[in-house]
């Protein structure tokens, strides 16, 4: 998305989007788990901007490609904007947040020849294997969807509900598409790649504007601070999946899409998201990369869109918001607080502050550490359990598709090291990646 503004950034992520507006209704008590007030009242209803966009590709590039959807929401709730700033896939490819430009730009061009490099992607899978489950996810079925209305998407990481009396719970959100999920096979999704580069935004946008408006639910997973020690998963690390036979999903409300932007630039390409916005009943948690992700979201958008981008009409919370050490700045049109102090807690211009809840959350008996990127067997339990599933839907076939392509034509010690780092999974996905691969490559000698 920065491309618009920074003249084609190759660095940049979340490039290519389709945008919405659209409204959330509660539908479920869960007034127990919290107060945030969109959240309170079977029946509330909060006004919605969507964003849904692919990860690596530029802003021209092709809807179709295999790569995470990125699902991006702004509530704008009578406390100010919430905003969800979720992947499609439950994983995410690292653990500690230090990592993250490197993975990025593995995924992007090779900075010599300036196309995508699959050498330059798994180079970093393989030295990088706290991704595996992640990487899963992504060469399974669900790694192109077959439509932006047909996606699941997820907090990833852990936050936290809580509540004015100082109780909390940590959670993890998922949404679920109303019309099930959809995806698209291989051979399909390249075709459209190249005919129809712009599918899934013009699927998007003609399924609202002929009244067809597409809803999700939401759901959260629970878990009580008293129950964190049975949990059989580090919870603050999104590398992880909850149980969901131990930690069902509880639903809250729906999510309809029901308006399409007036104007694309406008409403949604200066549309700005952080983790960071969050409004009283919700709150993050020490999933390291979710606290990397508070800060730099901000930081992106104050270079990409300007340093008063929240002024914007994408941005602008429907509710007073009061933060007037945020002031000054090019374009600032709104009366940049006229006169108030520039700091808060001030007798000149008094105000009322709301209880901070969730003090039990921050009594740590925790240990810190720099680097957060040992692997063990434990990392590769979640992505066998999913092979397994892959396996029972008869789906083999079909991931082999997927990733194959990716690994006929890299470097011969890369390849050891990605079926070595499949072996740890399971010995016979292993295999099976080393045979297709040769038979594919004897196929294009002859
Ligand atoms: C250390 C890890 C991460 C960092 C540093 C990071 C950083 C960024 C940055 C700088 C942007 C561009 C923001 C903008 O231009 O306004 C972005 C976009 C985005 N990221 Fe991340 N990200 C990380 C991990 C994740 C994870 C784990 C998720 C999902 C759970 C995620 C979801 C998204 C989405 C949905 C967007 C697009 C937002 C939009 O539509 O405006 N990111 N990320």
């Amino acid at each position: 998305m920065a491309q618009a503004s920074l003249g084609g950034v190759p660095t940049s992520v979340h490039a290519k989007a389709a945008g919405a507006w659209g409204e959330f209704e509660v539908t479920h008590d869960v007034s127990d788990l919290t107060d945030a007030k969109f959240l309170t009242g079977i029946g509330t209803k909060t006004k919605v901007l969507q964003r849904i966009s692919t990860v690596a590709g530029e802003k021209g590039s092709s809807d179709t490609v295999r790569d995470v959807r990125g699902w991006a929401q702004k509530f704008f709730t009578e406390d100010g904007n919430q905003d969800f700033v979720f992947n499609d896939l439950p994983v995410f490819f690292i653990r500690d947040p230090i990592k993250f430009p490197s993975m990025n730009r593995s995924h992007k061009r090779h900075p010599r020849t300036n196309v995508p490099d699959n050498d330059m992607f798994w180079d970093f899978h393989v030295h990088n294997p706290e991704g595996i489950h992640a990487l899963m996810h992504l060469f399974g079925q669900r790694g192109i969807p077959a439509s932006l209305r047909n996606i699941n998407a997820f907090s990833v990481h852990t936050y936290t509900l809580n509540k004015e009396d100082g109780s909390y719970r940590y959670v993890k959100w998922h949404w679920k598409p109303n019309d099930g999920i959809k995806t698209l096979d291989s051979a399909t999704a390249l075709r459209l790649a190249g005919e129809e580069p712009d599918y899934h935004i013009k699927d998007l946008f003609n399924a609202i504007e002929k009244g067809d408006y597409p809803s999700w639910t939401l759901n959260v997973q629970v878990i009580e601070p008293k129950d964190l020690a049975d949990a059989p998963i580090d919870i603050f690390d999104n590398t992880f999946t909850w149980p969901h036979n131990k930690y069902p999903l509880r639903p809250i409300g729906k999510l309809t899409l029901n308006k399409n932007p007036s104007n694309y630039f406008q409403d949604i390409e200066q549309a700005a998201f952080s983790p960071s916005n969050m409004v009283p009943g919700i709150g993050p948690s020490a999933d390291l990369v979710l606290q990397a992700r508070m800060f730099s979201y901000p930081d992106a958008a104050r270079y990409r869109v300007g340093p008063n981008y929240q002024q914007l009409p994408p941005n602008k919370p429907l509710a007073p918001v009061y933060s007037p050490y945020q002031r000054d700045g090019p374009s600032r049109i709104d009366g940049n607080y006229g006169g108030d102090p520039d700091y808060v807690r001030s007798e000149f211009r008094p105000m009322q502050f709301r209880k901070y809840a969730m003090q039990g959350h921050y009594e740590w008996k925790g240990h810190m550490q720099s680097y957060a990127t040992e692997v063990t067997d434990k990392d590769f339990v979640q992505a066998r359990e999913l092979w397994e599933i892959i396996k029972k839907e008869g789906a083999e076939g079909e991931f082999l598709d997927n990733i194959v392509p990716t690994l006929v034509g890299i470097k011969e010690d890369l390849l050891t090291g990605a079926v070595a780092l499949f072996s740890r999974v399971d010995k016979g996905l292993s295999e099976l990646i080393e045979k297709t691969v040769k038979e594919r490559k004897e196929k294009m000698k002859a």
